[in-house]
């Protein structure tokens, strides 16, 4: 007999949503693709579009039925965090104790704060310095608590898939004008950060749903992706690109000023510490439960990322 494969995704328009979509239906999943509005033009093709607000729990739940897992890729803009991150989680707990669905969450790393070790692992103790950090902490208690059976895979920055995947440090900030010659580095060139290359991690997310009969009732694992210092990551677009860029870095200060009067910039600049205290994700526990983990060349998964939006060819 077949396992039966069934999926559903919160927020499959999303960077991770949409690109887990297109790795389960290519790994032989039904997936089924939750979004809201006018981005279910935005699913991956192939997959079935379910309509619905997710703060509406109880329709979540019913969307819910029949599926295996559910991936919970929702995420709402930073300033109404203290109020959706939990509401959200509630109707993704809600739809998985209605369905009996694995739960799954992409986890970041805000829950460490100023004071996180260089390399991070699943023992490593939590001490946020922000109020998204300890949001995240929150909603991962949460999710230990409600026993249901939950996996939260934690990543670093997401870059990759293109415009598709667009929206993240990586285009909005980096090289959002490498045309006119110029790279943005948000912190100093020297300090290693962590990056998840979407379709690696997405094949990830596959390859550990498919491992879940030997997990426990809640198991986080870290995905290592690429760690990489600003000049590293200078260098392989520099390559890429066949061209010198002239680099600079984020103008801090002003942001958190403006963040006086702007939400959003306060938001942003409460983050600024995970570009000057170097960090990246420690993956054997994941290595010891998936085998080798899905992983692009850092050169390739740059070129890639810059083929998706149309930068090569303009060289
Ligand atoms: N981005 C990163 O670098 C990163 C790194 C590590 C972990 N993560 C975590 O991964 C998860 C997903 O992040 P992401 O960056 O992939 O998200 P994203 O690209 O911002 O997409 C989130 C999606 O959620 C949808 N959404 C928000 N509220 C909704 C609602 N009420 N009903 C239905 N859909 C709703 C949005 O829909 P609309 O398109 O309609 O607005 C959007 O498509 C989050 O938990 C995030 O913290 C992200």
């Amino acid at each position: 007999m077949t396992a039966s494969k069934r999926i559903l995704i919160l927020g499959a328009a999303g960077r991770i949503g949409r690109t887990a979509a297109e790795a389960f239906r290519d790994a032989g999943w039904e997936v089924a693709s939750l979004v809201r509005g006018t981005s279910a033009e935005r699913i991956a093709s192939g997959t079935q579009v379910v309509e619905v607000d997710a703060r509406d729990t109880e329709s979540v739940a019913e969307a819910a039925q029949g599926m295996d897992v559910i991936l919970h890729a929702l995420n709402p803009p930073y300033t109404e965090w203290p109020i959706l991150v939990p509401q959200l989680a509630e109707a993704a707990i809600a739809a998985a104790r209605a369905s009996g669905a694995t739960l799954v969450l992409p986890g970041n790393v805000y829950n460490y704060g100023t004071d996180m070790p260089p390399v991070i692992d699943e023992s490593t103790p939590m001490h946020p310095t922000s109020r998204k950090g300890a949001l995240r902490v929150a909603l991962e208690s949460r999710l230990r608590d409600a026993h249901i059976r939950c996996i939260v895979l934690r990543a670093g920055d997401f870059y990759g898939a293109g415009e598709e995947g667009a929206g993240s440090w990586f285009d909005r900030v980096i090289i959002r004008y490498v045309e006119q010659g110029r790279l943005t580095y948000p912190g100093p060139l020297n300090v290693v950060h962590a990056w998840a290359y979407l379709p690696d991690l997405a094949f990830t997310l596959v390859r550990l749903v498919e491992a879940r009969a030997q997990f426990g009732e809640f198991e986080t694992f870290g995905f290592p992706g690429h760690a990489v210092t600003g000049a590293e990551m200078a260098r392989a677009i520099e390559q890429a690109l066949h061209r010198r860029l002239k680099i600079s870095g984020m103008p801090w200060p002003f942001l958190r000023m403006l963040g006086l009067v702007v939400p959003t910039f306060r938001e942003l600049a409460e983050m600024a510490y995970l570009w000057q205290v170097p960090h990246r994700i420690d993956g054997r526990k994941l290595e010891a439960a998936i085998g080798t983990v899905p992983h692009t060349p850092f050169e390739t998964a740059i070129m890639d990322t810059l083929d998706g939006f149309g930068l090569l060819k303009k060289r």
